[in-house]
């Protein structure tokens, strides 16, 4: 890759065509936590996905880390047979999978004892030599988060956070959660930070590597015309949803723990609200884009401990129908306590403080056994300040939106009124609507697909910085302290295959809104 297409993809990289002359250089990639969920649901199949595209160094390999004893053999079966069930491997594609299965390797150590990481490194010199992969080393830490801290600094301590020449790279991906509160992410940060410098450390949020996500920033920033009307003039208020229909499934012991707080807000709604709410950075870049987002976070006004019953509603699912068939309540759930007071609902009203968005609410909500598997950004404008048509009541008009639909019937529509054809003049909403599969066809790509690929090339546009995630903790921490100690805030339960508990409704109702039925 020569120095100017390096610097075409630096300063145009929504432009793909040029982004994908450029291969990542040949490297090892370790992965933390190999026998776990993430590695076959989500990581090989997103790997394999570059491998189909032709978008892997040849030079490159894979190693599994995780304590259970097996064989590179052993790993390479478990893996195709994974590939089968979450991958949708075929059968014509045996000589690609070969040729990718042959870089696949299994090294057995248990990652939170020091001792164990001069065989890691041992191996990881013998494989480098081997695949010709020239010292480029990628960790990816998929393990429980217990584990990260330890396993940074065990990496530390024998040197594999250092590239061995000027010209090498290492660099780290970190799963969530990323800390449990603001003290544990500050903790966590600067044990990581310890070790490896800031440039390496890649915090992954998988909705940051969805198409429509990216689409969010192109739509504001690559258009003229809706940026001009994108701020408080225009803007009524804004609600961004992320439902589910499912319910905790086998992950109940953790999401006692977690919470739709932590599970979801923390993390992928504030994201989806900061590339909502952000200035247009001046390049499209790591730095330029998140300093935008930072600042947007920054003016977020903190709901405190005793306002938390004003500004958040919490809910638990209890039994119901979802999708035609009985579902049993979160309390029913394996790993789950009868008592438990985990939200798996959160509704919440933010503010921002700056001159674009002043007194244009934010409305934020998330929660599993929803009716409807949705996740999109309604952007609500405000009527027209003049009544012209008085033969329609004033409240039946309806106000303009856009609603940008991440998931799933990926899409954007915008919604205005139209005359209805006759001799009266009656109106109705109408929808302009653009969706992904017809205008592209195809199948959207993994979000972890785009995000491992923009890690190898060492782009971190698309990843969390340190103080952003330092920033939304220090939103959510006091939410969840006034969750525990106002007396006014309580945990709301609503029928599994519902929108929330009703007092959700309440939150909006008071500033005379409503949620959106996606
Ligand atoms: C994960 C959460 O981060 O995101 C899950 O831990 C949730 O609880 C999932 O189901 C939702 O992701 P997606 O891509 O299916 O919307």
């Amino acid at each position: 890759m020569n120095d100017f297409k390096e610097s075409v993809l630096q300063t145009n990289p929504l432009q793909e065509e040029v982004r994908m002359e450029k291969l990542p250089d040949p490297c090892v990639m370790v992965i933390f936590g190999a026998s776990g969920d993430l590695t076959k649901r989500k990581l090989i199949p997103a790997i394999f996905d570059l491998a189909r595209q032709g978008m892997l160094p040849s030079n490159f390999a894979i190693v599994g880390v995780a304590r259970t004893p097996m064989t590179h053999d052993a790993f390479r079966e478990y893996l195709a047979g994974a590939m089968k069930e979450f991958g949708g491997l075929q059968d014509s594609e045996t000589a690609l999978w070969d040729n990718f299965a042959r870089g696949l390797y299994y090294v057995a150590i248990d990652p939170s004892v020091a001792e164990h990481f001069a065989q890691l490194k041992k191996e990881l010199e013998t494989i480098d030599a081997e695949r010709g992969s020239s010292g480029n080393l990628l960790f990816y830490l998929s393990t429980p988060p217990s584990l990260y801290a330890p396993v940074t600094k065990n990496l530390g301590s024998i040197g594999l956070q250092r590239p061995r020449t000027p010209e090498n790279w290492v660099r780290i991906i970190i799963e969530k959660p990323f800390g449990i509160d603001l003290s544990s992410a500050r903790a966590l940060n600067a044990d990581v930070l310890e070790v490896f410098k800031e440039h390496q450390v890649y915090r992954i949020d998988h909705y940051l590597g969805k198409e429509t996500v990216q689409n969010l920033m192109v739509f504001r920033f690559a258009n003229g015309i809706f940026e001009p009307i994108w701020n408080r003039t225009y803007i009524d208020h804004i609600q961004i949803t992320a439902a589910e229909t499912v319910g905790v499934e086998s992950r109940g012991g953790y999401y006692e723990q977690a919470g739709a707080m932590r599970d979801m807000i923390q993390n992928h709604m504030m994201q989806l609200f900061a590339l909502t709410a952000m200035e247009p950075p001046v390049l499209f870049d790591a730095q330029q884009v998140r300093d935008e987002k930072q600042k947007v976070f920054q003016a977020i006004r903190p709901i405190k401990p005793e306002d938390v019953h004003k500004y958040s509603v919490r809910g638990q699912y209890a039994p119901g129908t979802v999708g035609g068939k009985s579902v049993s309540g979160y309390k029913e759930e394996k790993g789950v306590s009868k008592e438990s007071v985990t939200e798996t609902y959160v509704g919440l009203k933010f503010t921002i403080d700056n001159w674009r968005w002043a007194d244009v609410p934010f409305y934020v909500r998330s929660g599993k056994r929803m009716p409807k598997r949705v996740t999109e950004i309604a952007v609500q404008f405000k009527k027209t300040p003049h009544h012209l048509f008085r033969t329609m009541p004033a409240d039946s008009l309806d106000h303009n939106n856009i609603v940008i639909r991440i998931q799933p019937d990926e899409g954007i529509s915008l919604r205005f009124s139209s005359k209805i054809p006759g001799s009266s003049m009656r109106m109705r909403p109408v929808t302009m609507d653009f969706r992904y599969g017809s205008s592209f066809g195809g199948r959207l790509a993994d979000a972890y697909t785009r995000l491992i690929f923009d890690c190898m090339l060492g782009d971190a546009t698309l990843y969390a910085r340190g103080d952003s995630v330092d920033v939304a903790w220090s939103l959510i921490t006091p939410i969840h302290e006034g969750w525990k100690t106002n007396k006014n805030s309580k945990v709301y339960e609503y029928p599994a295959g519902t929108w929330g508990p009703k007092e959700a409704d309440q939150l909006m109702k008071t500033d005379g809104r409503q949620w959106r039925l996606p």
